[in-house]
């Protein structure tokens, strides 16, 4: 896995050759990104599968390397969704005599993969649609390829726009404390050539009072049944800023990230990271020792901020409540 540490400084793969390693790896956000968590825990749960630990019964196996991958990160929803899709598979296989287990989970976890890259690309033909030519994109933290298995959510629609021949043009925030915006979201851009304008997180309302913004996009980790949505820390003062300033806040993410078993954003898990992303910078402190510092790593918007959600099944509008369930209940067009 590229280590996302270290970008944009250092292009670094890791070898991750246990579950263990790969749980690490999701902790301490070597890989992160809601999507991209979700494909490495089915990468983990089907490398673990592969290394068997004495004669631990499979059933009794299979679940202890769910939890420990699941224990990882708790606000992106795709994580538990793709150890639910492993364990459905998993199932289904134990069922049937002589069926290799392990050759089974390999191959959904890459099919949960390539599904991935396929469902960034049906959102970015839909969210290409909502871009107009010569249009300048807001975006908050990293929504690209480096967040999910290719292309992008966010990055994905921009991506579309670009190559459908629209000039597009993106302005990155930081994201303070990780800074994905700023190691992540300006290095991918700039790699693909896509002109990109990187700012701190505070200098985004002075920026709509210029009307230097056409149109924000974002990512989600999660979002309930209602429409609300959980993103990385900062995206909520976005939309408040949009809002204001009559700019469109449209939010692309995957079926998988759709968690219709909460009613609103109220019930989501907010992830507390270590304070110490906060006080320091790249090991540096930034702050006197021993100061008090907070470090939520996601915040939710409320629906009636957002004002579409962007799927590869199409894209939602509000009232969500009914306009999400449709989508989810919606058949998978055909590749
Ligand atoms: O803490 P991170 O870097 O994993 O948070 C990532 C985000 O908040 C992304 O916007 C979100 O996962 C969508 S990625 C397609």
């Amino acid at each position: 896995m590229l280590d996302q540490r270290r970008l944009p400084g250092e292009e670094i793969y890791l070898t991750l050759t246990t579950p263990e390693a790969v749980a690490d790896a999701i902790r301490d956000m070597a890989i992160r990104g809601a999507p991209a968590i979700g494909v490495a825990a089915a990468m983990g749960l089907a490398l673990g599968f592969a290394r068997p630990d004495g004669r631990e019964d499979p059933l009794v196996r299979f679940e202890r390397l769910a939890r420990l991958l699941a224990a990882t990160r708790p606000t992106a929803v795709n994580l538990f969704w793709a150890i639910d899709r492993m364990r459905t598979r998993f199932n289904r296989e134990r069922r049937e005599p002589g069926r290799d287990l392990t050759a089974a989970l390999i191959e959904e976890a890459l099919a949960i993969e390539r599904d991935d890259v396929q469902a960034n690309r049906a959102m970015g033909r839909h969210g290409a649609a909502l871009l107009a030519d010569d249009c300048r994109v807001l975006t908050h933290c990293n929504a690209g390829a480096l967040a999910t298995a290719g292309y992008g959510t966010a990055l994905g629609v921009v991506r579309a726009a670009t190559e459908q021949g629209k000039r597009v043009a993106v302005y990155a925030d930081e994201t303070r404390p990780f800074l994905q915006g700023a190691r992540l979201t300006a290095w991918e851009l700039q790699k693909d050539g896509i002109p990109v304008t990187l700012l701190t997180d505070g200098m985004a309302g002075h920026l709509f009072q210029k009307k230097a913004i056409d149109v924000c996009i974002v990512g989600a980790d999660r979002i309930a049944g209602n429409g609300d949505v959980a993103n990385k820390i900062g995206t909520y003062q976005v939309a408040v800023l949009a809002q204001a300033h009559g700019v469109p806040f449209y939010v692309a993410a995957p079926i998988s990230t759709v968690d219709l078993s909460l009613p609103d954003g109220t019930a989501i898990p907010i992830e507390e990271r270590d304070p110490g992303e906060v006080t320091h910078l790249a090991g540096t402190a930034i702050a006197p020792a021993g100061v008090r510092a907070i470090n939520p790593a996601f915040d939710v918007t409320p629906a009636r901020l957002v004002g579409a959600i962007i799927t590869e099944r199409g894209i939602a509008r509000a009232p969500y409540d009914r306009s999400l369930p449709a989508l989810c209940r919606a058949a998978v067009p055909a590749r």
